[in-house]
């Protein structure tokens, strides 16, 4: 299997060792999705989509469920090679296509990050019932340097479904996954792949982390070995209730909004902080700020109007210091819009000594010096 992973650029195996940690993990997005449905059809009907969306995926991500699944993943990952005991692994990320929802339908991408070093992704559908569509399409051998030089210059010339047709279908071979029950994907973060439209009539979901060398430069990442001496922690994991943790991010959310709506964004940034350091103020659990921090890292890279998301962002980092792909976008949309004053808060954010923070300040010190 390792030696797919480098030759082919994915592998894939059965988890016939799982007890019930795939059952649990299902039934509880079923329930949340159950929750989500309910709520939909009974609340404003203008709340954007990606406030239901996140509070369900920020819930998965904390639970215990979520965990024991990853856990097992893991352990497959260390059996097969002992060297992953020192990697780094990523917490779980729910990733939630809704039927035919174009939004999410990705591009041809790989999952490189050159600060993490060497890297695999592990993917698995998680969904309670059989898939008729397949969610992912891999592009076997191009894990090395040519393809993915070659991808980023086809980009600039070609879109994603000419550089597919014309180069990948000819002459590499593309595979549509087609997940049974219990499979697990793991692939080289280097090998191109594109996530595809769900065109099935129910929401899919799979589960992703990522395993490296070095931490994840973008989000919190736990040794492997430490991961898995932590697994008697995981029972303790208290549970959010999903209407809690929506009113929540959807009242701060409608905050924002107002902010955006009576405020000068450019001269009021003073304002906006003020704002949510009072609504921070107020929640005590940190498990629920958590969770808000991880929502608006998903919120802001659904808004299109580049100010809010901005604003979105921006929360998401107040919140929690640790979701830096938020803290990435501040500084973009920050340069793009040609106002700091929202990023010259962050930069005084005490206590961002973390090892990967570090190689964040680091990579981004243009910006943060
Ligand atoms: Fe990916």
């Amino acid at each position: 299997m390792i030696e797919d992973l480098k030759t082919k650029g994915w592998t894939k195996f059965k988890q016939e060792n799982l007890n019930s940690e795939y059952e649990n993990l299902t039934t509880y997005i079923k329930f949340l999705e159950d929750k989500l449905n309910f709520q939909i059809k009974n609340t404003n009907s203008k709340i954007d989509k990606e406030i239901f969306k996140s509070t369900l995926r920020s819930l998965v991500k904390i639970s215990s469920e979520s965990n024991y699944f990853l856990l097992e993943i893991v352990k497959k990952i260390v059996s097969l090679d002992k060297k992953y005991e020192n990697y780094y692994v990523s917490y779980p990320y729910l990733l939630f296509h809704l039927p035919s929802d174009r939004e999410e339908k990705g591009t041809l991408h790989t999952d490189t990050i050159k600060e993490s070093g060497e890297s695999i992704t592990c993917w698995s559908p998680v969904n309670y019932y059989n898939l008729e569509y397949s969610p992912l399409t891999i592009i076997e051998k191009t894990n090395n340097f040519f393809d993915l030089y070659f991808l980023k210059i086809l980009r600039r010339l070609l879109s994603d479904n000419k550089i597919y047709n014309l180069y990948y279908k000819k002459f590499k071979n593309t595979v549509d996954l087609k997940p049974e029950k219990l499979d697990s994907f793991i692939w080289d973060a280097d090998t191109i792949h594109v996530g595809n439209l769900n065109e099935g009539e129910k929401p899919h979901y799979a589960l992703t982390s990522k395993i490296s060398k070095e931490p994840h430069l973008t989000e919190p990442s736990i040794k492997v070995k430490d991961y898995i001496l932590s697994e008697k922690k995981f029972k303790n994991f208290d549970k959010i209730e999903y209407e809690i943790l929506f009113n929540e991010i959807n009242n701060i959310n409608q905050r924002i909004k107002n902010f955006y709506k009576n405020n000068n964004f450019d001269s009021e940034s003073k304002i906006f902080i003020n704002m949510l350091s009072n609504i921070k103020k107020e929640i005590n659990n940190k498990e629920l700020i958590h969770c808000i921090a991880f929502a608006y890292s998903l919120i802001g890279f659904k808004q299109k109007d580049r100010k809010l998301s901005l604003l979105q962002y921006f929360t998401s980092v107040f919140f929690l210091p640790k979701y830096l792909s938020s803290f990435y976008n501040v500084i973009m949309i920050s340069k793009e819009l040609k106002n700091f004053s929202y990023l010259d808060y962050l930069k005084k954010i005490p206590n961002f000594d973390e090892i990967f923070q570090q190689m964040f300040k680091n990579k981004y010190k243009k910006y943060l010096n």
